[in-house]
């Protein structure tokens, strides 16, 4: 895990229910569930102080969860407050919990110290609240470090090869006659890295096409943001004298393991959002297919081969310009975290 004192993605809302249910976030094992009188939402180690039994397996009674190997009781503090046949239960009997917050529909837990909790910190995405714009949310797992799925977003150049047959754009092939080349600016604020990467007369592959109604060349914008710890938004505007479409795709990556990541993805668009194409459904099915069959398989097939390689040093090209941006950010990040918590 790199940072603490941040906030962690870590299921939709809709996901958590009175059901405890395991979600592993920077290696740690955590029960979440809602309270059955209050429908609080409550994140706890999962283990029973007893024996250590996974709370997921347990039950929620009233706003309470009873571990189901010998009934002890912990409250939504993760305090044990009852041990079957046994009058008193010390203070000290009890597990650790995590702040959780729900915004734009996601549930975000906190690693950290909780004096410094902070709201303020879980990034922006109105668009998915907007009546105007249709929200579609999918969820992904894959076995690589956070970090690299992150990186597949951060350096968009790969669209044109690994998504030529769908969403990309014909440029930049070594063929064409016309090479046509990127323009990419990068800047940094706050804790944030932003990017804006255009693209003028391309020809879209026919899945950007269809969304956009045109057949013409079009001048293709998109919009980045960075936050920590791997929140990316990338507002994609597509236009010509046609049409004009635009975008938001919130990809949200949480680190399971060192080798593992729970990838969260919110694609909102301002077009077709009550009839039309595309649906929810339309979608849905092809931010899967193209997600899952086209990025998912090579990052996890680049963590495989990196272990293999024995991590040999990267080589950055001209369209890493972002990516070593985001990068350098980290490093600084991680620099100032290690230097306050030795302070
Ligand atoms: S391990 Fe949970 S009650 Fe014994
Ligand atoms: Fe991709």
């Amino acid at each position: 895990m790199k940072f603490s004192n941040r906030w962690y993605c870590v299921a939709r809302a809709s996901e958590v229910s009175t059901q405890p249910m395991e979600q592993v976030i920077c290696d740690r094992p955590i029960v979440l569930f809602r309270t059955a009188e209050t429908g609080k939402l409550v994140a706890l180690e999962n283990r029973c102080p007893h024996r250590q039994a996974p709370l997921s397996m347990g039950k929620v009674i009233g706003d309470d969860i009873m571990c189901i190997y010998h009934g002890w009781i912990m409250d939504a503090t993760g305090q044990c407050v009852y041990i079957p046949g046994q009058d008193n239960v010390a203070s000290s009997v009890r597990v650790g919990s995590y702040p959780v917050v729900v915004k734009w529909g996601m549930i975000w837990l906190w690693i950290g110290d909780a004096d410094k909790v902070d709201e303020g910190l879980i990034p922006k995405m109105d668009w998915t609240e907007d009546d105007e714009q249709s929200s579609v949310f999918i969820r992904f797992y894959v076995k690589a470090d956070y970090q690299l799925m992150a990186d597949n977003l951060l350096d968009l150049s790969h669209s044109d090869f690994l998504h030529a047959s769908s969403f990309g754009s014909q440029a930049g092939q070594r063929a064409e006659t016309d090479h046509i080349k990127a323009e990419l600016e990068t800047w940094a604020d706050e804790d944030a890295v932003n990017s804006v990467r255009t693209l003028r007369n391309v020809i879209l592959s026919p899945m950007a096409a269809a969304w956009a109604s045109t057949d013409q060349p079009v001048t293709r914008t998109h919009r980045t943001r960075w936050t920590p710890p791997n929140n990316i938004n990338i507002e994609l505007i597509i236009e010509n004298d046609e049409n004009k479409v635009t975008i938001h795709h919130d990809h949200i990556m949480t680190p399971e393991t060192g080798q593992s990541c729970h990838y969260f993805m919110i694609w909102t668009r301002d077009f077709a959002v009550h009839s039309g194409y595309p649906s929810d459904e339309d979608v849905r099915r092809e931010q899967t297919s193209v997600i899952g069959a086209e990025d998912i398989p090579i990052v996890e097939a680049q963590q495989r081969n990196r272990i293999r390689f024995n991590d040999p040093a990267d080589i950055p090209g001209v369209g890493d310009k972002f990516l070593g941006a985001v990068h350098r950010r980290i490093a600084e990040l991680e620099k100032e975290a290690k230097q306050k918590s030795a302070a």
